[in-house]
Order: structure tokens, then sequence, then C-alpha cells
């Protein structure tokens, strides 16, 4: 092999492995997010309504009773914003963040109400978010 070739096939196989890569991140079909009502037993439902950024992927408007577990598939490489309201408190969070979770087969949420917590095993939990009030 002359070094012209050896250079030519360097670059094809550098873009095919590129192209791969791309092809790989642009979407994900594979990252299921649960959410998980977690608030205290026989308080006001849920609602909750999260949509893709650009809203390229909208879920519908849900309303969880306490255990309830709302699940999806992520469709899109993008960040997942959801709105959520109970009684007189709401917030809204990111459920799916690419950076952050896009490597993960799983995405749990539970729903308290000192907060949101966010897990990738369904045992460990950080709070990454509080509810608000007027
Ligand atoms: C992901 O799903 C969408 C819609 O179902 C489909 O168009 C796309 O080809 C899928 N992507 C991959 C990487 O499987
Ligand atoms: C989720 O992804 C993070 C970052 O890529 C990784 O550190 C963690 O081990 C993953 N957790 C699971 C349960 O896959
Ligand atoms: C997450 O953990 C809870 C409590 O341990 C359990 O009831 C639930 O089935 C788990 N969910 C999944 C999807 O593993």
């Amino acid at each position: 092999m002359t070094t012209g070739s050896g250079f030519v096939f360097l670059v094809l196989a550098c873009s095919i492995a590129a192209f791969a890569i791309a092809s790989a991140v642009k979407d994900n079909n594979f990252t299921v997010v649960h959410v998980m009502n977690g608030l205290p037993k026989s308080s006001y439902p849920l609602k909750i309504q999260c949509e893709s950024k650009n809203m390229h992927d909208r879920l519908g408007e849900q309303v969880l009773k306490v255990g309830d577990d709302y699940k999806w598939t992520v469709e899109k490489n993008e960040i997942y914003y959801c709105q959520a309201l109970w009684f007189r408190f709401f917030a809204s969070w990111h459920a799916f963040q690419p950076q952050r979770d896009l490597l993960n087969e799983t995405v749990f949420w539970v729903v308290k109400d000192n907060g949101f917590f966010h897990s990738w095993d369904n045992s460990s939990w950080v709070r990454k978010e509080t509810w608000q009030t007027e």
C-alpha cells in the first residue's frame, strides 16, 4: 500500500466512523423515563405534561394517582421538559437531558411533597427540583 492510498483509506475509515457515531446519537429509542407519584396518600392527583424541546415529541397531559408509574420511551435526542401541577403547587423540570441521561437505559423520577428526585437505578435518588407556589 502506498502512503497515498493509506491516507485515503484512513480518511474513509474516519468518515464512516464519524457517520456511524452521528447516526447513533441522532435518535434515542431506548431510554425509558419513569415518573412515579410518591406524594402522600389520599392527596390531590398529580398532573404532568411533558414534551421534547421544540415540541418534536409531545406527550399529552397525564393525571397520576399516588403510586402510579407513568413511563415513555425517549424518541428524540433532546431535552424533555415536564410541567407538574399538584394542589396549589407547580413545578417544571427536565425529565430527560441528553448530556446527563443519553447512555442510561432507564431514568426514574419520584415526585414527592418535598420535590422531584432523579435516579438511574430506582434506588439512589438526587433531588433536582422543588415545588413552587404563587
Ligand atoms: C427511532 O424511532 C423513530 C420513530 O419511531 C424512527 O424514525 C428512527 O429511525 C428510530 N431511530 C433509531 C436509531 O432506531
Ligand atoms: C447512567 O449514566 C451515568 C453517566 O453516563 C453512569 O455514571 C451511570 O453508571 C449510569 N447508570 C446506570 C444504572 O446505567
Ligand atoms: C422501583 O422501585 C419501587 C420501590 O422499590 C418498586 O415498587 C418499583 O416496581 C420499581 N420500578 C421499576 C420499574 O423497577
